[in-house]
């Protein structure tokens, strides 16, 4: 097995905020399969320190952006974890990134440089007797990661991966000394973002292969619409820059197994869960589909369409049961509607076995996101024959065949995809969605159809095994 290190600032089961824990909690034993053994280096956040049983420190630094450092190996949650276990940076209440008024931290930019200068010298150092061939760095937070590799003059190689454009990880360019970055980096081909340090774009000029989550997205942010300032730096970089499609956890989220549910096999199990579902969110009996969201809410993710196109399905029927959290405006328009409407109940929490629970009992899934790298629910979806509706766009194209009159035809269709991401298309999108409900016959085909779709690791971890060979030392 040849060693990678993975650095990220969550990790599920570990600290978890959105998809990107999902992804770098289900890689080590995905790519294990592929031939490479993975660790996870992680931020010591008091949650981190508490769920994992940590050995004695390998690596220290007395000064690491105002206090000492040092890297602890462990295990917890299933994972191989190396924890940065520096108070002064991660022993905080509350989110990983947010202070308790729900802002970023002023310091982020410290806390995650620490973060990726700790994955440099790892992999110039070693930790213990273990020393890693690649990095596989994720997000803004890990973006200086390949800068720093070049400073301490170490030859693993990089892998950068794009889960979300819309986080730069921005710093004033006054602190590009402090966070030891190289003076002629501060350059448009460099680090240099309209006046400021981006972590982002130094992650995406510095690594060796950039990655995003989906075909789609990747071909995407290529684009000045999607590309968020950066289209053009990925476009210099297109012959380095591949989407590697997220798969999911295919054992924790198994409906004929999932212990937050009663076992059913089949989607005919579904009006049981449906009843209970129904129950859990104060709905009453409707002939119409039973339709839920599972978010975070962001500007992202499109709840504000949602809300406008909402009277298509309410007035026929439908019912939605809505579980997020995030955007305190956007909490305060969802609970509104749901006061005016009795076919809609919103839970304004973060559950993750009420998730489940909703995966199960639901008929369908909706995600009208403005913009979306890959989306993890519409594959949780699919397994549990809940049908996606989903905006054309990012992962979500790459993942749902849409129920064209032709897919429809040949059997082949798992959801519905709506064009364009306005309320009129999704409405439409929500139309379509009565009409093939109130068809048993091609429903259940979809159901089953989408129960069968592939959305496991194994493609996509044989191409991260191949990145990680290709960017490793002597390959
Ligand atoms: P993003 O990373 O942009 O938030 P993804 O679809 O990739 O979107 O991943 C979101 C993850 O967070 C999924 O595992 C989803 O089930 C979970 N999730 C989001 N909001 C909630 C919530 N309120 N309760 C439980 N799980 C949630
Ligand atoms: C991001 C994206 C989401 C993706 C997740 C994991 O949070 O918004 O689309 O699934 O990362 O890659």
């Amino acid at each position: 097995m040849r060693p990678v290190l993975s650095v990220t600032s969550e990790c599920a089961p570990l600290v978890k905020t959105g998809g990107l824990a999902d992804v770098a909690g289900a890689l080590p034993a995905a790519v294990s399969l592929a031939g490479w053994e993975m660790r996870t280096l992680l931020p010591g956040y008091p949650q981190v320190m508490d769920r994992v049983k940590l050995k004695q420190p390998l690596l220290s630094e007395t000064d690491l952006f105002g206090g000492t450092g040092v890297i602890r190996p462990g295990t917890g949650g299933g994972l191989d974890v190396l924890v940065l276990d520096a108070p002064h940076l991660f022993d905080r209440s509350g989110a990983p990134y947010l202070d308790a008024e729900g802002e970023d931290w002023p310091d982020n930019p410290e806390r995650f440089a620490a973060l990726s200068w700790m994955a440099a010298r790892i992999a110039a150092e070693g930790a213990g007797s273990w020393r890693p061939e690649t990095l596989h760095c994720h997000d803004w937070q890990a973006g200086f990661a390949p800068v720093y590799l070049q400073a301490l003059g170490a030859s693993a190689g990089s892998v950068f991966t794009i889960h979300n454009m819309a986080f730069h990880g921005l710093a004033p360019a006054t602190r590009r000394a402090a966070l030891r970055l190289p003076a002629e980096g501060f350059t448009q081909d460099g680090f240099e973002f309209w006046n400021q340090v981006s972590s982002l774009k130094a992650g995406i000029t510095w690594s060796n292969k950039v990655t995003t989550v989906s075909p789609t997205y990747a071909r995407e942010l290529m684009r000045t619409e999607f590309g968020m300032g950066l289209d053009g730096v990925l476009r210099n970089r297109s012959d380095d820059f591949v989407g590697i499609l997220n798969g999911i956890d295919t054992v924790a989220w198994d409906p004929s197994t999932d212990p937050h549910i009663q076992t059913y096999k089949s989607p005919k199990g579904k009006a049981r869960m449906k009843k209970e579902l129904r129950k859990e969110f104060g709905l009453g009996d409707s002939a119409g589909p039973l339709c839920i969201v599972v978010s975070r809410l962001s500007d992202q993710k499109g709840l504000d369409l949602l809300v406008d196109a909402l009277p298509v399905l309410v007035d026929r029927g439908g019912q939605l049961a809505l579980l997020g959290t995030g955007d305190r405006r956007i909490e305060a328009r969802l609970r509104a509607v749901a006061a005016a409407h009795p076919s809609v109940s919103v839970h304004i929490e973060y559950d993750e076995a009420k998730s489940h629970r909703m995966m199960a009992g639901a008929d369908a899934i909706l995600i009208p996101s403005r913009f979306e790298p890959c989306g993890l629910t519409q594959l949780y979806a699919l397994r549990y024959g809940t049908v996606p509706v989903v905006a054309y766009t990012g992962g979500l194209v790459d993942t749902v065949i849409n129920a064209s009159p032709a897919a429809i035809r040949s059997g082949v269709a798992t959801g519905i995809q709506f064009h364009p991401v306005t309320v009129d298309g999704l409405a439409r999108g929500l139309f379509q969605l009565l009409e093939l409900y109130s068809d048993k016959k091609v429903w259940s085909r979809m159901q089953t159809n989408a129960m069968r779709s592939e959305v496991g690791w194994s493609a996509s971890a044989v191409q991260y095994a191949e990145l990680y060979d290709q960017v490793a030392p002597g390959s």
